[in-house]
């Protein structure tokens, strides 16, 4: 066992050595070794969101990567146990897509201000307003949700999504800055619905007709909210030449006022594509650490006041205790879970 550790530790070290204290690594390279031997003891896999710590995102995931990537592992996986460091609304897509899998989510405060933006009930009571409209929910929801949507999709598919139905008329869930950035890139205007229907701009949804319209919902990811274009006039003017990626859950101001938009994936390949004097990236701060320690020749600046309170909840000790105690059991009722399964499939199925 000593061996071994020391064997993480210098994985670990390698990587993060300007990024992590050597005191927090040697303690976590032990953590590291007993999560990974309880893994392979369970037959597990473990799924890591690019927002995890960086000390847990080198060490012990099978696979990291953005909502979408995690997605397609999810689908893949032969492993009788998944482990998702990620929240909730994530664990619960792995389940719909593994129904005979054992999934755990290592902490049971992991939500998403996206997710319990809306619920199935307000998804029936738009269709009811506009019959025949094809929903796109976010994969920022939760199951029963999805249930009543045709589609989901991630930041880093919307806008194959929505271009992909065809149709003028699409309800867009739940988030209003995703869903205003994505009616930008597509050429639609956005409208938000009351009690009362808002009258659509023409065409009533037809095929082909009038204009191009997504119906949207006022959900707004608690953390992207919070950055504003005064934030990038102020960091721009400190640091002239910065490159500023921001993600779509961000204001349209903010994302038009960025160099950059993309899922936290497409922010990662960005930052080691190119060659910017400093970068900048309006998201959750821990991902900063992590393309740091990847790119070491690169300066990274944070803005490290604005975190996820959810994705802060999953840490290693936790991560131990799901596969020591089998917690948290993530179940998805059967008739909820085949009405979500298929729009998330035809979502994998885009791209
Ligand atoms: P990504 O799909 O870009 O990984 O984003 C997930 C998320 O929750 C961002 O806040
Ligand atoms: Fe939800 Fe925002 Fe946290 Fe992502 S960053 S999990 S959208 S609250």
């Amino acid at each position: 066992m000593d061996q071994e550790i020391q064997v993480m530790y210098d994985k670990m070290k390698q990587r993060l050595d300007k990024v992590v204290p050597d005191v927090e690594l040697r303690y976590k390279a032990e953590l590291a070794v007993e999560i990974n031997a309880l893994k392979k003891e369970r037959n597990a896999v473990i799924l890591g969101h690019n927002y995890m710590e960086p000390a847990l995102f080198y060490s012990i995931p099978d696979f990291v990567g953005d909502s979408l990537e995690l997605s397609r592992r999810a689908a893949q996986t032969d492993k009788d146990v998944i482990v998702f460091c990620g929240v909730k609304f994530m664990a619960e897509t792995a389940k719909i897509l593994n129904p005979t899998k054992t999934v755990l989510l290592p902490s049971e405060r992991a939500g998403c201000s996206l997710a319990a933006s809306i619920t199935a009930e307000d998804v029936r009571n738009l269709k009811k307003q506009y019959p025949g409209v094809p929903v796109v929910t976010y994969v920022n929801t939760y199951a029963d949700v999805k249930a009543e949507s045709d589609i989901c999709c991630t930041s880093g598919n919307a806008v194959e999504v929505v271009n992909s139905l065809g149709n003028d008329t699409i309800i867009f869930l739940p988030d209003e800055y995703l869903g205003g950035n994505v009616a930008h890139e597509t050429g639609r205007e956005i409208i938000f619905p009351t009690l009362t229907p808002t009258p659509l701009p023409m065409g009533e949804g037809r095929r082909g007709e009038g204009k191009k319209v997504l119906i949207g919902w006022r959900g707004r990811c608690e953390v992207h909210e919070k950055f504003t274009v005064g934030d990038i006039t102020t960091v721009r003017a400190q640091f002239p030449e910065v490159a500023i990626l921001a993600h779509p859950e961000c204001s349209p101001e903010v994302t038009e006022a960025a160099d950059f938009s993309g899922s936290t994936g497409a922010m990662i390949k960005f930052v080691q594509k190119t060659s910017a004097p400093q970068y900048l990236l309006l998201t959750q701060c821990s991902m900063g650490d992590n393309i740091a320690a990847e790119n070491p020749e690169k300066d990274m600046l944070r803005l490290c006041m604005v975190r996820c309170p959810h994705m802060n909840t999953i840490t290693m000790e936790d991560t131990l205790n799901a596969l020591k105690y089998n917690r948290y059991v993530i179940e998805v009722p059967e008739d909820v879970r085949l009405r979500a399964e298929r729009a998330v499939q035809r979502m994998i199925e885009i791209g």
